[in-house]
């Protein structure tokens, strides 16, 4: 099915959408992006895709393209032009071409360049891989240093999750000066005698949205959550591990680098923050 997609104020099929070969954020990843789950044809955490854009662009003094009122807007009629039920969002705004190729920025005035396109998928909710839980391995964390801005340089990540690939895994968790930062592109946590442990937040990794949500949820549940550096070894001796993100919500980690975690399936606090944030979420989406 052709897909109906938005491109800098026009909704057009997929197949006539057209971007400037010389757009900064096809030449030098000069752009960032946010996605955003739908699930029963409903956004999820809308306003907190919507901060963080804006976060992203202030980061690097780029212009916004349109209010946030107009966002939701082009959101919500894609989802509904799509017919999508459950699936994902994808918006990217780049700095946008003055028309050819230049390391230096164009001038202030010159239009960023906003793309966004849906992606259909029945049983994100239900999903059978949340079921099994993900076997992970740990690569090094060679990424650059701003990594709380979610730009499009999704080089390393891509690398990473082809490295899981070939060692037989579904993802990676990425390690800096021998401690987690995050995953290829979701949070990392691990759980050991009731207590969720994660990294605080820096410039080291990315702000997750689900993240701030599940930490919240998880306090309300009065489950015990630390914020903390920790090592991949402290990973593999718990009693369970889960990542979180738009795509995935909530998704239980079995193995890290072959060795299995409890009994080899999902565990209790990440299949309960599962169950909690969808029905929580379900219930606020917009
Ligand atoms: N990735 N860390 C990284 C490096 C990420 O790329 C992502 C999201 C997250 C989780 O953030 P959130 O909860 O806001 O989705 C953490 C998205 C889903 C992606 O690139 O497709």
């Amino acid at each position: 099915m052709t897909r109906t997609v938005y491109v800098n104020g026009e909704y057009l099929p997929e197949t006539e959408a057209k971007v400037s070969i010389f757009d900064r954020g096809f030449l030098m990843a000069d752009a960032v992006y946010e996605v955003t789950s739908v699930l029963d044809g409903k956004l999820i955490d809308f306003e907190g895709h919507a901060v963080r854009l804006k976060r992203s662009l202030d980061e690097l003094d780029m212009a916004e393209p349109c209010s946030k009122e107009q966002l939701l807007e082009v959101h919500r009629k894609l989802v509904e032009l799509n017919g999508i039920e459950e699936g994902l969002v994808y918006l990217q705004v780049s700095r946008g071409s003055d028309g050819d190729r230049d390391f230096v920025f164009p001038s202030a005035d010159t239009k960023p360049t906003i793309v966004l396109f849906t992606q259909n998928k029945p049983g994100l909710a239900d999903s059978p891989a949340a079921a099994k839980g993900n076997r992970i391995i740990s690569i090094e964390d060679i990424r650059w240093g701003r990594r709380d801005i979610k730009t499009t340089q999704l080089l390393y990540p891509s690398m990473g999750k082809m490295m899981a690939k070939a060692a037989g895994c579904d993802d990676a968790w990425l390690i800096e000066d021998g401690y987690v930062t995050e995953g290829t592109s979701n949070n990392a946590y691990f759980v050991k005698n009731g207590k969720i442990v994660t990294r605080p937040l820096s410039t080291d990794i990315l702000h997750g949205i689900t993240r701030k949500a599940v930490l919240r949820m998880a306090a309300e549940a009065q489950m015990e959550i630390e914020e903390r550096l920790f090592t991949i070894d402290e990973a593999k001796e718990a009693d369970e591990a889960f990542t979180t993100s738009a795509s995935a919500f909530v998704m239980p980690v079995v193995e890290i680098d072959g060795v299995t975690l409890g009994d080899g399936t999902p565990g209790p606090v990440a299949k309960r923050l599962r169950e909690i944030y969808l029905d929580e979420s379900r219930k606020a989406a917009v």
